[in-house]
């Protein structure tokens, strides 16, 4: 709603203050302006029983969720309809009265399974488990095993954990965030729905694209999305010397997922599992590569919340097994980003920076072309070289200047084009299914073709 029209409905209302659609219309706008205290105010002074008007009734439970007072919410929630059967399951949610709460979510979902929302369900179905203190003074446990991979091991295995991201932490993009939206994100959160229209949801999504230009960051921000737990896998760690060693490693991994689900297990430089043939006795990565299979296929039949995610700058050396049905059958060009897209890059990594206002964003975006991602971060901590230097000569901080960014465009080089060069030759000569069709059309648009 725009604020022209906010403004004359917050007049309305001042005339028919006891109006319950009017109301509700005006608290959800404030609602969505994360304006709660103001929600409350008109709330607090309606005359009429709030419970009376089902749309009031939801607005007024969204409110008082919002502010954290679940007992207010609950008390609004009278009517049966499924938005508020779904209000009522998070209102119990947080007063930890989760039984009840599933109950509710279940009659929310049944009479309209567009409500579905896994991350509320897991969580109302969770159980609650309390462990003893450990005694400190006793003697320590020893356990002579070896029949699994440690819990130490694993965890050196998944990167260390990072703060969670959305995709507006990502810049442009629009068309691969909607693809995920649609492809990957619904399905995992309404798995429900997917299966009443028989469509089929799991397999894995494979990211290909330039170094630097945000798969890595995309497979965060999708978990991220799904409110999902986040593995991300090297497998240079999962690869080991030893007979036997990496196939056992990588099934550890995927139960860890499996038990922690709902999880995102994100496989960055998936071809390394084929690849390094050298370093290995003979055979042993293409038995690595069966056993990564075999458990990709173990979890396309299960329903078990666990998405899998790979990326890789080197398409045409992951083995074509990969993307079979049900393996990773959905293929994702992560392109270099565009004007548009350079300059919401460029702007998010400037604001977290003093710089200065007159930083002529849309020149340095026309600028980089050919820039990846990661080019940019590159080209403005450059700059920051610079500005922290002069700072430090002139004893008082100097914020980043056109200056300073003209300097480091002048050291800084895009990386993109070798890339581009290369997928091209394969686009062109290798292009099996039409697997770089994307590639392709990007190279037409951009008239490289
Ligand atoms: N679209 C983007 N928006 C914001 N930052 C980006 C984007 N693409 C790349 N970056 C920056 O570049 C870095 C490298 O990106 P990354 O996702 O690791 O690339 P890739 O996995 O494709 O090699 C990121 O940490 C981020 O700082
Ligand atoms: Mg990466």
């Amino acid at each position: 709603m725009d604020d022209g029209s906010f403004d004359q409905l917050k007049d309305a209302l001042k005339l028919t203050p006891d109006n319950p659609a009017l109301l509700a219309l005006v608290v959800g706008a404030h609602l969505d302006r994360e304006e709660a205290d103001e929600a409350l105010r008109l709330l607090d002074g309606f005359g009429g029983d709030i419970g009376a008007h089902a749309e009031l009734a939801r607005v007024a439970a969204r409110t008082h969720l919002s502010v954290g007072d679940a007992e207010a919410a609950l008390a609004c929630l009278t009517g049966d309809t499924p938005e508020i059967q779904l209000l009522r399951a998070k209102a119990l949610l947080a007063l930890e009265r989760r039984r009840e709460g599933y109950e509710a979510y279940q009659k929310a979902v049944e009479a309209n399974p567009t409500l579905e929302d896994m991350a509320l369900a897991t969580s109302l179905r969770a159980k609650v488990v309390e462990f003893a203190s450990h005694n400190r003074t006793g003697p320590k446990l020893k356990v002579i095993s070896n029949d699994d991979t440690d819990v130490a091991d694993l965890d050196r295995l998944v990167e260390p954990r990072q703060a969670v991201i959305d995709f507006d932490a990502i810049g442009g993009l629009h068309d691969v965030k909607r693809t995920i939206h649609k492809k990957i994100i619904l399905p995992y959160q309404k798995p429900g729905l997917f299966q009443r229209f028989k469509k089929r949801a799991g397999g894995g999504i494979l990211l290909y694209g330039p170094p630097g230009c945000g798969k890595t960051l995309l497979a965060r921000a999708t978990a991220g999305e799904c409110k999902a737990e986040f593995f991300n896998i090297s497998i240079a760690d999962v690869l080991d010397m030893y007979i036997g060693e990496s196939e056992r490693k990588l099934h550890a991994l995927f139960e860890r997922a499996r038990e922690s689900a709902p999880a995102v297990l994100f496989f960055d430089e998936v071809e390394a599992l084929g690849g390094k043939r050298q370093n290995m006795r003979d055979n042993t990565s293409s038995k690595l590569v069966s056993q990564f299979l075999s458990e990709m296929d173990g979890f396309a039949q299960g329903n078990n919340n666990v998405l899998i995610l790979a990326a890789t700058n080197v398409p045409w050396a992951v083995d074509a097994a990969f993307r079979r049905p049900g393996r990773f059958d959905r293929v994702l060009f992560v392109p270099p980003p565009d004007q548009e897209a350079r300059k919401a890059i460029l702007g998010t990594l400037l604001a977290e920076r003093p710089s200065n206002e007159d930083i002529d964003v849309a020149l340095l975006a026309k600028k980089t072309s050919g820039f990846s991602g990661a080019d940019l971060r590159e080209l403005v901590e450059t700059a920051v070289d610079e500005a922290i230097d002069m700072s430090i000569e002139l004893e008082t901080e100097q914020a980043i200047s056109n200056e300073h960014l003209r300097a480091a465009l002048g050291d800084v080089k895009p990386t993109t084009l070798e890339w581009l060069t290369t997928a091209r030759n394969y686009a062109r000569y290798a292009n099996e299914g039409g697997q770089y069709n994307d590639v392709l059309d990007f190279l037409r648009r951009h008239g490289k073709g």
